[in-house]
């Protein structure tokens, strides 16, 4: 079965109208998790689910799963599973991709009079991007019954209650843990994404295989120093905590350059300044530092040589600082069984590919610890993501969603996954 125009044509359509509902009044495309715009998208995701067959529940984590019956009654299902909250001005397809072909997949079968013998469903996992609490994937956090470090008290980057937040979304914070998903019913999870780097299209390829998700460690760092005059305050008299971040800031590409691998980063992304005036010096900033790599010791040992870095920086600058770990996940294999079945579906397609790890973490990266899990890749032109330029050529798509389909297929046939 390979891919018709119509597919293509209705996958490409239905990411367009998901764009569409995160238009912001300053001509901005955002879907920031449990926001108006959030559950515009996900209300059109539910009410095409629906009109497609699927039945469509949100689970106490705010996932919302769609599902089409198998013909086995109450055999584990087969899960497409990703997610439809951006980034700041993301793009069209990150996360958006899985969830609408794999409503594809749903609807192609029905429409062709086939059903699988296992349940399919299709989720969307709520906030997988993060960056409003600063961690993300939470709901498939709460579907695999992981605890995150989250407190109702916790405030989003406009200042409003986590659990306020969750309420106004319809989940009761105190209730999350509810949605662990018990690993009987899941025969295994396919999650198909943009690779949202530029591999496989600097290789001419249409679709990878993720090897292993990298994984990822996110700080939040406070400096304190002292406010004080910026005209009569001498140099050599100054606790500038925005000048030792900076330094810090400063020298970690470095520092990651040569004490990790070609997969190692770090990035600081957000940065915030008190009192913020152009006459005071910086009493205290705070920051974000994120670390990911594909093996875990290093990750550590990069963690600590830059807490130390911090500790000495700030020493000798006569400032304070505290490191709060906001996150932390180990990188993480994909399943060897499920991505043998890819490279054979994809072989007896006669589709292209290559086996590449990701650097962008994903909902599988938590799932693949408790259920059998894969991911496939699509080509990101040019490898922009989390940006609006982020573009996945038709073809391409199409490729994709043929290797999902067929996959599905073939996974269906499988009694068990090891
Ligand atoms: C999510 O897309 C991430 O990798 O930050
Ligand atoms: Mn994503
Ligand atoms: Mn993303």
């Amino acid at each position: 079965m390979t891919n018709s125009h119509k597919n293509i044509e209705r996958i490409i359509e239905r990411l367009e109208l998901l764009y569409e509902c995160g238009l912001q009044e300053d001509g901005t495309h955002t879907r920031m998790a449990f926001s108006q715009e959030d559950q515009k998208g996900r209300a059109l995701f539910e009410t095409w689910c629906e009109e497609a067959g699927l039945t469509v529940r949100q689970d106490a984590a705010g996932n919302v799963i769609a599902r089409l019956e198998g013909r086995q009654a109450d055999s584990p299902a087969i899960i497409m599973g990703s997610h439809l909250d951006t980034v700041p001005d993301g793009g069209k397809f990150d996360g958006v991709l899985g969830c609408v072909s794999g409503l594809e997949v749903c609807q192609t079968l029905s429409e062709s009079g086939r059903r699988c013998e296992h349940p399919l469903e299709v989720i969307v996992f709520s906030d997988e991007e993060g960056f409003r609490f600063s961690a993300g994937m939470v709901g498939s956090s709460a579907f695999v019954g992981e605890a995150q470090n989250m407190q109702a008290d916790d405030l989003d980057i406009t200042g409003a209650r986590r659990e306020d937040v969750y309420h106004n979304a319809g989940i009761d914070f105190h209730k999350m843990a509810e949605a662990k998903r018990s690993p009987e019913t899941v025969h295994c999870c396919l999650e198909l994404h943009v690779e949202q780097g530029g591999n496989l299209d600097q290789m001419g390829l249409p679709v990878g295989i993720v090897s292993s998700i990298a994984g990822v460690k996110r700080m939040q760092i406070s400096v304190a120093g002292e406010a004080n005059h910026a005209g009569s305050t001498r140099m050599d008299q100054r606790h500038d905590a925005l000048v030792a971040a900076a330094k810090f800031i400063a020298q970690l590409p470095e520092r990651v350059k040569t004490l990790g691998d070609q997969y190692t980063v770090g990035t600081v992304g957000m940065i915030h300044v008190e009192p913020s005036a152009v006459n005071v010096i910086p009493g205290a900033c705070q920051f974000s530092l994120e670390i990911r790599d594909q093996e875990a010791k290093l990750m550590e040992r990069l963690a600590t040589a830059l807490r130390e870095d911090l500790d000495q920086i700030c020493r000798e600058a006569g400032v304070s600082y505290n490191w709060q770990e906001q996150l932390s996940h180990a990188p993480m294999p994909m399943h060897e069984g499920l991505k043998q079945l890819i490279k054979e579906q994809a072989e007896a397609s006669s589709i292209p590919y290559t086996v590449l790890p990701s650097g962008a973490f994903h909902d599988s990266l938590l799932l693949a610890e408790h259920f059998p899990t894969a991911m496939i890749f699509v080509a990101s032109v040019a490898g922009k993501s989390h940006c609006k330029e982020e573009y996945s050529r038709p073809e391409d798509l199409g490729l994709g969603f043929d290797l999902l389909l067929e996959t599905v297929l073939a996974a269906d046939q499988i009694k068990f996954f090891d």
